[in-house]
């Protein structure tokens, strides 16, 4: 309760920049427009629209080999663990846009009790990708809270790759 209280009040206090909780830095997310060094609650890591927020695709931001491994790297910017059930953060590609059928890259990574929920977690993670190539396909990082305390416990990336 104390957690849910701080984070209304943190909300309060950024105002406009409101809750920010999951941010995707290689491939870099659409509208990467994070600060340097990011802080806890940066704007640019608040998306919670199903699947990629209220952002626009735009043109692929990275290629890689079809078929090969890479390493996915983002930040889970505020925690926001629910014990009665825990979320959860998974990486996954669309090849039908934004709300096409997503393919689950990498396993699900269970959330964890990080106590204070401004805490900072980066996430490095390995995932093969499909063999089939694509001029634009959409990768999707999601942190799926379940937090019944947060107006909106769902939180999402996504960036702009192709595949050949
Ligand atoms: C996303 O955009 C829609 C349409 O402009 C708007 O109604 C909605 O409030 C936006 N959501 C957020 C979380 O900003
Ligand atoms: C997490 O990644 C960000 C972005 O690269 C970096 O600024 C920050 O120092 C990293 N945090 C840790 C604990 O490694």
């Amino acid at each position: 309760m104390i957690k849910y209280l701080a984070c209304i009040l943190l909300a309060l206090q950024l105002s406009s920049v409101a809750f920010a909780h999951l941010c995707l830095f290689d491939p870099p997310q659409r509208q990467p427009n994070w600060g340097v060094p990011i802080g806890s609650g940066d704007n640019a890591c608040y998306q919670v629209e199903s699947n990629c927020g209220n952002t626009t695709a735009g043109s692929p931001v990275a290629l890689y080999t079809a078929g090969s491994t890479i390493q996915v790297f983002f930040q889970q910017n505020y925690n926001h663990w629910y014990a009665p059930n825990p979320g959860f953060l998974d990486v996954g590609i669309s090849y039908g846009g934004d709300n096409g059928n997503y393919i689950q890259l990498s396993q699900t990574i269970s959330d964890f009790n990080a106590w204070d929920m401004v805490s900072q977690t980066n996430y490095t993670v390995s995932v093969t990708l499909p063999i089939q190539s694509c001029k634009s396909c959409v990768l999707r990082v999601r942190y799926v809270s379940n937090n019944a305390g947060e107006p909106y416990p769902d939180f999402y990336q996504c960036s702009d790759i192709a595949l050949e």
